[in-house]
């Protein structure tokens, strides 16, 4: 989604911001801008529909300056076009915006400042912020920004420069993240820390309410009331090397390569030998609560709703209290019954996914206890909730994730046993599942060595124009997971059903030209799985195995080495990352970006 970049300072401006938008591409865009305050005053700005590579090549030679905004749009209000790109500039260009979210009452006052006479130049919602500032009389630039926000509703990111202002950026955060970069007489301004992480790793992330004022060797934050509040720069623990390729072809696959030290780092430190229980520092949740916990609900999107639902399985299995996952975009919409015995957990990558945070807020509003499982520490989700769990994949930059699904529901397993031993698990068990987590990397290791195999499994399945995906219990949600991952990146189109359902209804879609992948542990359940699969043969289906033995029944199986059958699930969905990296591969597909698709969802 939308990103931006700001810096004042004395360095030249533009390939600097250049390089941040670079760092941003991974969050998905279809145009680009920046603007520069020049020498001898007055803004100049480029815009181009593209990559941030077609916007370079429009910058003229002459574009010196030490202060400018940038901004990567992915279109809401407008298509993607060079006038729609931001940064957007008011009639007589001398104040620029860059905006992320959206201005829900875009078209109202749009209306108004047109029948004022003012002309826009563009279709976007963000344009009505320019102009609120152009036109405002208020006699300091943080005055005229914070009068345009009265009138403004929707979430905002906002970086705005003044050619009557040359010395500041004037920033305002509301539901879309921006963040501070202090340096050496110099400061910084993005929506993600990725963009300055090569300048400063020290930050300061603002709260939703607030602005800041950035000039080159000062800052000062308020709220958007004008009263002062305090920022205490933090150091961001993830290098800039954590954000290149490390000698992979694509993001996806180096992020696919790294799970085994990701699986170690979520353990590190983490484990107690003497209980045979875990610690979880930032929970904010005492035994006598957790003891009190009558239900689990457990809220994400995409992906991270699919390891909630794994998740919710171990807390359940481990923990014996009644647990669910439900996709956090349509939860606010049923008007749920908000119980205060019930746990609620809001899971995300980001820490910023629009649904995932508009449902924590409405939980909290309502008084639930709402923990977090987030990857990005300081994230908007992280922030909101009231405890949880750092997930600590390191920075994802793929589109699709791969690494950080695997980590949050091993952070989940630890959030399952601790709930258990502070309960009814017992010792023998919590030993028996901290000896599978402390397998898992290795194990890990020794599904992605059969990647050779399974590139040359993902060749003869990649003709396909739709698979099934199948599992029962446990293995259901590893079906989902696997399925989304197919065809975010393939395009290919895959379902996943419960195997159980299949003679229900999905069983008449079976024919050779529609191949299943089955997931098949050795539990409770083999028998049963393998019936599914005879069903299946009966229809000439194709069969791929994920199992922990040859399938007889399937054409292929992938062996997976077998742990506890709670932490199998884990295990079993990683050579299935890697059978949807090479099949789109083979067909060619953008990877890292998968069309349409972007990294944050940081809008409804
Ligand atoms: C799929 C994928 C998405 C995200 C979803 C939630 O590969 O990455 O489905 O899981 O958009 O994002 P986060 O976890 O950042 O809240």
């Amino acid at each position: 989604m939308c990103g931006i970049v700001g810096y004042i300072g004395k360095r030249d401006v533009a390939p600097l911001l250049l390089e941040g938008l670079q760092r941003l591409e991974y969050r998905g865009y279809d145009s680009a801008g920046v603007v520069v305050a020049g020498k001898s005053g007055g803004l100049k700005a480029v815009k181009a529909k593209g990559r941030v590579r077609e916007l370079e090549a429009r910058i003229p030679k002459r574009f010196a300056g030490t202060t400018g905004i940038a901004h990567t749009r992915w279109a809401t209000h407008g298509a993607p076009s060079d006038e729609n790109a931001h940064p957007h500039l008011d009639t007589e260009g001398k104040v620029a915006v860059v905006h992320n979210g959206i201005v829900d009452n875009a078209a109202e006052l749009r209306a108004k400042l047109e029948a004022d006479g003012v002309v826009f130049a563009s279709e976007t919602d963000t344009e009505v912020i320019t102009h609120l500032v152009a036109r405002s009389q208020a006699g300091s630039l943080e005055e005229k920004v914070r009068e345009a926000l009265k009138v403004i509703e929707g979430t905002y990111g906002i970086a705005v420069m003044h050619a009557d202002f040359p010395d500041r950026i004037v920033v305002a955060r509301n539901g879309s993240p921006v963040v501070l970069g202090i340096g050496e007489k110099e400061m910084f301004v993005a929506s993600d820390v990725a963009a300055l992480i090569s300048h400063t790793r020290q930050v300061v992330t603002l709260d939703d309410g607030e602005m800041a004022t950035l000039k080159a060797d000062d800052f000062r934050t308020y709220t958007t009331s004008g009263t002062r509040t305090t920022a205490t720069p933090e150091t961001v623990e993830w290098e800039a090397a954590s954000y290149d390729m490390g000698g992979h072809d694509t993001y996806m696959h180096k992020e696919i390569s790294e799970q085994p030290d990701a699986v170690d780092r979520v353990l590190r430190g983490r484990i107690d030998d003497k209980f045979s229980t875990v610690h979880l520092g930032g929970l904010n949740l005492d035994a006598r609560e957790a003891r009190g916990i009558r239900r689990v609900k457990i809220l994400g999107c995409g992906t991270s709703y699919h390891a909630g639902l794994i998740g919710a399985s171990l807390i359940e299995g481990l923990a014996r209290i009644p647990a669910d996952s439900e996709p956090a975009s349509e939860f606010r919409y049923r008007n749920p019954v908000v119980d205060p015995d019930t746990l609620y957990i809001a899971v995300s990558q980001s820490g910023e996914t629009y649904d995932v945070l508009a449902a924590v807020q409405e939980l909290k509003r309502k008084g639930a206890r709402v923990l977090g499982v987030v990857n990005v520490v300081g994230s908007a989700i992280a922030r909101e909730t009231d405890g949880g769990v750092y997930v600590h994949a390191g920075p994802e930059v793929c589109v699709v994730s791969t690494k950080c699904f695997t980590n949050t529901v091993v952070s989940f397993a630890l959030l399952a046993l601790h709930l258990g031993r502070i309960r009814d698990l017992s010792v023998a068990d919590g030993k028996r599942i901290i000896e599978g987590l402390r397998r898992l990397p290795e194990q890990i290791q020794e599904i992605l060595a059969q990647e050779e195999d399974i590139a040359k499994l993902a060749a003869e399945y990649a003709d396909a124009k739709s698979m099934m995906f199948i599992g029962r219990v446990r293995g259901y949600p590893v079906a989902l997971e696997a399925s989304l991952k197919l065809k975010e990146i393939s395009y290919i189109h895959a379902e996943a059903y419960p195997a159980s359902e299949l003679k229900h209804g999905p069983l008449a879609l079976i024919e050779p030209a529609m191949p299943t992948v089955a997931i098949v542990p050795d539990d409770s359940l083999l028998e049963k799985n393998r019936a599914a699969m005879e069903e299946i043969k009966a229809r000439s289906g194709r069969i791929l195995a994920v199992a922990h033995q040859e399938q007889a029944k399937a054409d292929h199986t992938i062996v997976v080495p077998k742990n506890e059958d709670e932490l199998d699930p884990i295990l079993m969905g990683i050579p299935l990352q890697l059978l949807a990296y090479h099949t789109a591969l083979a067909l060619g597909r953008d990877i890292d970006k998968p069309r349409n698709l972007a990294k944050s969802v940081t809008v409804e």
